[in-house]
């Protein structure tokens, strides 16, 4: 029997591979999914396997950190994959390659990754969704910044993410202070 694909099944619907590095994922990134989710039937989070990049939580974790993000979320899968995307995509059932746009910065990067997919594979798409205004600013790259300088991420990542990150950079975790009504 031949080997199935991801997603192969009539009841699938629309699917939309949203790739990234996802070190980690930030409210940037599930604002995308969540509105990706009112296009698409389901959305497949793809974390890149790049050691090029030291990362700096393992594939394990971060798809740990996404899967329980997303465990209420049936349509939202998550998985890692090695190599070109377009190889993984073409492995799965979905024609459209899902990418958040936060800035003019970003547009020659994406247009460049972009343009080279459709090179790669002409019946691939890449959509762009504008990042929402409350996470124009927000990256990964600099949410591991401030954290490791002992900045606060409240309301930018889930709490979860928050943690693990106080945990990777050995920060001290401070429990929310209850308020209580004797207060
Ligand atoms: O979150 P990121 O780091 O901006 O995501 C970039 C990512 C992982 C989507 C991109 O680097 C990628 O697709 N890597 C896989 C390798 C590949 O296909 N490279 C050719 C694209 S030009």
């Amino acid at each position: 029997m031949a080997k199935k694909k991801k997603g192969e099944d009539k009841n699938m619907g629309k699917v939309a591979i949203y790739p990234g590095s996802f070190d980690p994922i930030t409210y940037g990134h599930i604002d995308i999914v969540e509105r990706a989710l009112e296009i698409f039937d389901k959305v497949i989070i793809a974390i890149a396997e790049n050691a090029e990049k030291r990362p700096l939580f393992s594939v394990e974790e971060r798809l740990q950190m996404v899967r329980t993000l997303f465990k209420d979320t049936p349509n939202v899968l998550a998985d890692s994959f090695k190599g070109l995307l377009v190889n993984y995509v073409a492995k799965t059932n979905a024609k459209v390659i899902l990418r958040g746009l936060r800035a003019t910065s970003d547009f020659e990067y994406e247009f460049h990754m972009a343009s080279m997919n459709r090179s790669l594979n002409t019946h691939l798409d890449t959509l762009f969704m504008m990042t929402s205004k409350d996470y124009f600013f927000v990256s990964s790259r600099t949410i591991k910044e401030v954290t490791k300088l002992g900045g606060g991420v409240e309301g930018l990542v889930p709490d979860l993410v928050a943690r693990r990150l106080k945990e990777k950079f050995k920060l001290p975790i401070t429990k929310k202070r209850q308020i209580s009504w004797d207060d």
